[in-house]
């Protein structure tokens, strides 16, 4: 912008300047009155670009600013995608995207509205400066002073002027814009480099707690018809149910990674809504899709915790039990995992989500793993994982296998997204309902 302004803005106002002062001489050639008259519209030019320049300044800021933003906002989001996706942000990046584009949105139609308004008055200096020459031109025809084809020739030599004379003044904004980028960027260095949560409302402790709430996917359709939940700080609730019988959903609005359509979810006192940005520090999801993503494998890890040392990671991978196969691949923790590089087991995948929860150390932990996929002995190794990374946390827990639930504070069961049966696993099997059931299936395998 800076560049264009200098390359472009230069030559365009000099041969301007000079088609505008030639054009006036040749005018007074003709006649001094017919130059005189075409004068006239030269102070309502310096008015319109007096009225234009102060409101334009700020607005042209302001916009450098807005598509700073936007363009800020995408491109963490874009970098961070897999942050983002691995913790559920996409809903809280979207909207700040949607938020940026639609400042740069409306302050860009703001400031073409005002340079319209400009071009007008631009317009009406025009049409005065015509209007005087044709009838000064008119009255001196009458009085045998000038020829018909002196006037015409005026009258032309003006309407030659209006193109570069609206350059000359487009050139004042297309310099006034540059100079905002100037400014926008000497002042790069002071973005603050995060938005303040919201409200700036600080849980007052680590409960989880679902209030009245409804989901549906395609707007008729309900799949979580009403529930409340309450997980207290430093427990484990399981969740059991049949396939489609909403735990993920359930798990994902937990999390906040999905809006429910209605009710909500807050912790410690605060909805999940108003924590911001510092949502991810309160609440992380091991979902069933587990990615490894193409890199060193600590900086897998990192995306969870983008100032980890070794040593923190380390022992991250050691409460998961992943250590010890991770200090015999090749380069260690600086060996390549995911696509193009070493391939880790499913069960390792699970593993690395896991340390990766640890190192993000969130007060709340939700799971929703794919335990039963994996191999038999893999899948209880992988439930001491998981036991060891929510050690301490408020933990919901999407119980693929019983076992989750047996060890878990309380169980609740879902069914056709409403909670059907509740309490602890011992109080549940006693009772003889539907977890009963589940619980006889399962364990007589
Ligand atoms: N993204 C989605 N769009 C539309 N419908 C969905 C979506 N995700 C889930 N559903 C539907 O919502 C219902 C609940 O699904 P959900 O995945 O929450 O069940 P679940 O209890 O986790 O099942 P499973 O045990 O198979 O994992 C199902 O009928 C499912 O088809
Ligand atoms: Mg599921």
């Amino acid at each position: 912008m800076i560049g264009k302004a200098v390359s472009d803005v230069v030559p365009n106002l000099v041969s301007a300047v000079l088609l505008v002062a030639l054009s006036m001489i040749a005018m007074l050639g003709i006649d001094w009155r017919l130059g005189l008259a075409g004068a006239v519209a030269l102070p309502m030019y310096a008015l319109a670009l007096r009225w234009y320049l102060p409101r334009s300044g700020p607005m042209f800021a302001a916009e450098r600013v807005a598509m700073g933003e936007r363009s800020q906002a995408l491109i963490s989001s874009m970098q961070g995608a897999r942050t983002v996706r691995a913790y559920g942000l996409e809903k809280v990046h979207l909207a700040e995207i949607d938020r940026a584009s639609g400042k740069a949105r409306d302050i860009a139609t703001g400031v073409f509205t005002l340079f319209t308004r400009f071009a007008g008055r631009g317009n009406r200096a025009e049409f005065v400066g015509l209007s005087v020459i044709l009838v000064v031109g008119f009255a001196l025809v009458k009085g045998d002073m000038v020829t018909v084809g002196e006037t015409t020739a005026a009258a032309l030599l003006f309407h030659r002027l209006f193109n570069p004379i609206g350059m000359l003044m487009y050139t004042f904004g297309e310099i006034q814009s540059a100079g905002a980028s100037l400014a926008r960027l000497v002042g790069v260095v002071n973005i603050p480099a995060e938005n303040a949560p919201p409200s700036g409302a600080v849980p007052a402790s680590a409960e989880l707690r679902l209030t009245g709430v409804r989901h549906s996917y395609d707007g008729s359709r309900e799949v979580v018809r009403g529930i409340d939940l309450r997980v207290e700080p430093g427990t484990r609730v399981a969740l059991v149910g049949s396939t489609g019988a909403g735990k993920t959903t359930v798990a994902a609005i937990a999390s906040g990674s999905v809006t429910p359509t209605a009710g909500e979810v807050s912790i410690g006192g605060v909805p999940l809504a108003e924590l911001g940005e510092s949502l991810r520090e309160q609440v992380v999801i091991v979902s069933q899709e587990v990615h490894v993503f193409a890199g060193p494998l600590i900086e897998d890890l990192r995306l969870a915790r983008p100032d980890a040392t070794v040593e923190q990671a380390r022992a991250a991978l050691h409460t998961v039990g992943a250590l010890g196969w991770a200090d015999v691949l090749e380069d260690g923790l600086d060996t390549e995992v995911g696509e193009g590089g070493h391939t880790l087991t499913a069960a390792q995948a699970q593993q690395l989500a896991l340390a990766r929860l640890v190192l993000a150390d969130p007060a709340v932990a939700v799971l929703d793993e794919a335990t039963a996929e994996a191999g038999s002995a893999g899948a209880r190794d992988l439930e001491v994982a998981a036991e060891a990374a929510t050690r301490g946390r408020t933990t919901l827990v999407v119980a693929h296998r019983l076992t989750q639930a047996a060890t878990a504070d309380r169980v609740l069961v879902l069914e056709h997204g409403e909670v059907v049966e509740e309490g602890t696993h011992d109080e549940l099997v006693a009772a003889g309902g539907r977890y009963a059931q589940l619980w006889t299936a399962w364990s007589g395998r």
